[in-house]
C-alpha cells in the first residue's frame, strides 16, 4: 500500500491528535473540537477499510463521555495508523477490524439480489452470484494473489478476482462453455497486475503444481469449489464431469480425489470454500452437503466455518413457488431455501 504525501499529511493529522489526547495536552472538548474539523474529503485518499476504520474510531471519540473512554479509542485509532503501511500481508488487519463491514462473519448468509458490480451477466443456469466469491476473496487474500476455480462454468470467480486486483485461473470441463466464458473473460479489461487464465480440461487430472511452476508462482490463497450438486443440472455427457457421477458415493469419491489433486499446489494457510446444496431421491432428503464437507475434511483440512446461504432470490424456483409449495403439503418434504459453504484451512 503506498501512503500518498495527502494520505501522510492527514494520518500525521490524526496521530497528533491522539497524541495531545493521550499526553495530557488536550482537554475532552478540546480534542472533540479538533476531531469534528476533519471532514469526509480529508479521508478521500485512504483506502476504504481505512477510512471506515478511521471514520468508526473518530465517532467513538466524540461520543465518548469520559476522557478515558477518548483515550481508548484514541489507542486504538493510533493502532490502526500505525498499521496503514505496515501490514500489507494480511488479508485482514485487525488493528483495522472497524473497516470491514463488507465482510461477513456469521455462518447465515442472507444475500439478497444478484450483485450488480462488475461484468458478470448471468447467462449460465448453475451459475453462482458474485458475492459468493466476493466474500471469500475478501476475507482469505490479498490484491496480486492468486486464486483457483476448479469447475469454472461462466467465470464467476474469475470476474470476481480480477475486479478486486486479484489473479485467478479456471479450469472447466465442458468445450462450449470454456469457449463462451473465454469470450466474456476477453470482453474484460483487468488491470496488469490482475490476470484471468481459463483451461479446458477435466479439473480431476489438471496438473495445477505444474501450472504454478509455468507460471512462477508460489502457490493458491484460496480455491473455490463449486461442482455440480450430483446430477441435478447435467451439464455434460463427458463421463469425467461431476454431474454423471454413477451415486453420490461415486460423486463424493470424485469430489476428494479432485481437491487431493489441488492439495499440493495450495500454500499453507490458504483456504478451500466448497459450495454446494443438498438433493432429492426417491422421497428422501440426501444430505449432499455435509456428504460432501466429510469427504473433504478426510482430506486432512481444517474445517472453518459452515455458512447457510439463503437461496430464496435464485431464478430456480422462483416461477414455480406454488407447485413447490403443493409438491411439499402433500408429500411432507421441505422446500430447499438454503445451500452451503463450507470454508476450510489448509494447515
Ligand atoms: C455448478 S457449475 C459452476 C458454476 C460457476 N460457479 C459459475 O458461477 O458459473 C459446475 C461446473 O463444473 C464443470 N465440471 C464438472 N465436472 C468437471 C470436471 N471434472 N472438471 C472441470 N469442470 C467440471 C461443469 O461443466 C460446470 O460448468
Amino acid at each position: 500500500m503506498v501512503e500518498s504525501e495527502q494520505d501522510r499529511g492527514i494520518i500525521e493529522l490524526l496521530n497528533e491528535f491522539c497524541r495531545e489526547l493521550l499526553n495530557d495536552e488536550e482537554t475532552l472538548s478540546g480534542i472533540k473540537e479538533k476531531f469534528r474539523k476533519i471532514d469526509a474529503p480529508d479521508l478521500e485518499n485512504l483506502d476504504s477499510i481505512t477510512r471506515t476504520a478511521v471514520e468508526r474510531e473518530i465517532g467513538q471519540i466524540l461520543s465518548s463521555r469520559t476522557i478515558e473512554r477518548a483515550r481508548y479509542y484514541a489507542r486504538s485509532l493510533q493502532n490502526g495508523l500505525k498499521s496503514y503501511s505496515e501490514t500489507e500481508n494480511e488479508a485482514i488487519n485487525l488493528n483495522l477490524w472497524k473497516g470491514y463491514d463488507h465482510i461477513i462473519t456469521d455462518s447465515l448468509w442472507n444475500l439478497g439480489a444478484r450483485a450488480r458490480e462488475g461484468h458478470h451477466k448471468a447467462w449460465y443456469w448453475g451459475n453462482f452470484v458474485p458475492q459468493i466469491p466476493f466474500q471469500l476473496i475478501s476475507r482469505y487474500t490479498n490484491p496480486g494473489d492468486w486464486i483457483v476455480d476448479p469447475f469454472c462454468g461462466s467465470g464467476t470467480t474469475l470476474l470476481e478476482a480480477t475486479r478486486l486486483g486479484r489473479n485467478a485461473l479456471g479450469v472447466e470441463l465442458n468445450p462450449e462453455v470454456y469457449r463462451k466464458t473465454t469470450d466474456v473473460l476477453k470482453e474484460v479489461t483487468g488491470t496488469e497486475d490482475s490476470k484471468a487464465v481459463l483451461e479446458n480440461h477435466d479439473s480431476l487430472r489438471f496438473d495445477f503444481s505444474a501450472f504454478l511452476k509455468k507460471e512462477n508462482l508460489p502457490g493458491f490463497k484460496l480455491a473455490i469449489l463449486h461442482p455440480p450438486y450430483w446430477d441435478i443440472i447435467k451439464f455434460s455427457e463427458n463421463p469425467s464431469d461431476l454431474s454423471m457421477a454413477d451415486n453420490v458415493e461415486d460423486f463424493t469419491e470424485k469430489l476428494a480425489r479432485l481437491a487431493g489433486g489441488l492439495l499440493p499446489a495450495m500454500s499453507p494457510g490458504s483456504h478451500i470454500a466448497l459450495v454446494i446444496g443438498d438433493i432429492y431421491r426417491k422421497g428422501e432428503v440426501i444430505p449432499l452437503g455435509f456428504r460432501s464437507m466429510d469427504a473433504l475434511s478426510g482430506l486432512g483440512l481444517k474445517l472453518r466455518g459452515i455458512i447457510v446461504k439463503d437461496i430464496q432470490n435464485t431464478r430456480a424456483k422462483r416461477n414455480s413457488e406454488s407447485l413447490w409449495r403443493y409438491r411439499a403439503l402433500k408429500s411432507g418434504f421441505y422446500v430447499f431455501k438454503h445451500e452451503y459453504v463450507f470454508v476450510f484451512r489448509y494447515k
